[in-house]
């Protein structure tokens, strides 16, 4: 049984706490930014990120949907030992796949076999990593939506919810792509893509 410590209290580390509740590991408690708060789903609040050396015995997981929040914390956390959380519904191949430390896959999703997923990800509930899919450190893909065979999603990039990505497709670093919309084409530049086919949303 490992002691886990989770950074964040917001809805994300509400299912990051019951995939530790559900791989029987022992959740120590929680670390965040809001000092108000003492305790959060029935364990204790321990102090702020900062305070993670005092728990040299625990692994720890980021759970904070932003990824820009997340690499932040995780970089100035150097050295410690990091959690990572699979829900034990998930499928996935029992050897010719990675999958990066402080990385959290939800409920249902399908891993396909050569899939390499980084760290600190989150794979949400119910989505498809096909076959021979690369996904870069701090990537989102959320809830529902599907990757088909072949695709590299790049670091810190999101999947919204319910969106589909086209086999053989490579998306740079630091793309969201918007809930539905569908990727077919090379997302070659950083910014926001939304609609069927997927395009750049240029905001005035
Ligand atoms: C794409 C997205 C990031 C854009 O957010 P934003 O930059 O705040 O943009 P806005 O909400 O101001 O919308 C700008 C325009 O794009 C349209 N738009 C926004 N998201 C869209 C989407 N997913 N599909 C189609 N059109 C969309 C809006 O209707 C608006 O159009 P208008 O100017 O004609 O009124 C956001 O809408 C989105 O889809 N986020 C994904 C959320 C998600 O998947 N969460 C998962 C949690 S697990």
């Amino acid at each position: 049984m490992k002691n886990v410590i989770i950074i964040g209290t917001g809805g994300h580390a509400k299912v990051v706490t019951n995939i530790v509740a559900l791989c029987a590991d022992n959740l120590v408690g929680f670390l965040t930014s809001d000092t108000h708060m003492t305790s959060f789903l029935g364990k204790p609040v321990l102090g702020a990120d900062t305070d993670y050396a005092h728990f040299s015995d625990c692994e720890f997981i980021v759970a904070i949907g932003n990824q820009y929040a997340r690499e932040k914390i995780v970089t100035r956390m150097p050295d410690v030992a990091w959690y990572t959380a699979i829900h034990p519904s998930v499928i996935i191949p029992y050897e010719h796949c990675s999958i990066g430390e402080g990385t959290v896959i939800s409920a249902n999703a399908v891993i396909n076999p050569y899939a390499s997923i980084g760290a600190h990800c989150i794979i949400n509930t119910q989505c498809v990593v096909e076959h021979d899919n690369t996904i870069g450190d701090f990537a989102h893909v959320s809830v529902g939506a599907m990757l088909a065979g072949n695709v590299h999603v790049g670091r810190r990039s999101w999947i919204g919810v319910g969106a589909c990505v086209r086999n053989d497709i490579c998306i740079s670093d630091d793309c969201f792509v918007g809930a539905g919309a569908v990727v077919v084409k090379d997302l070659c530049e950083k910014g926001t893509y939304i609609g069927v086919p997927a395009q750049k949303l240029h905001k005035d």
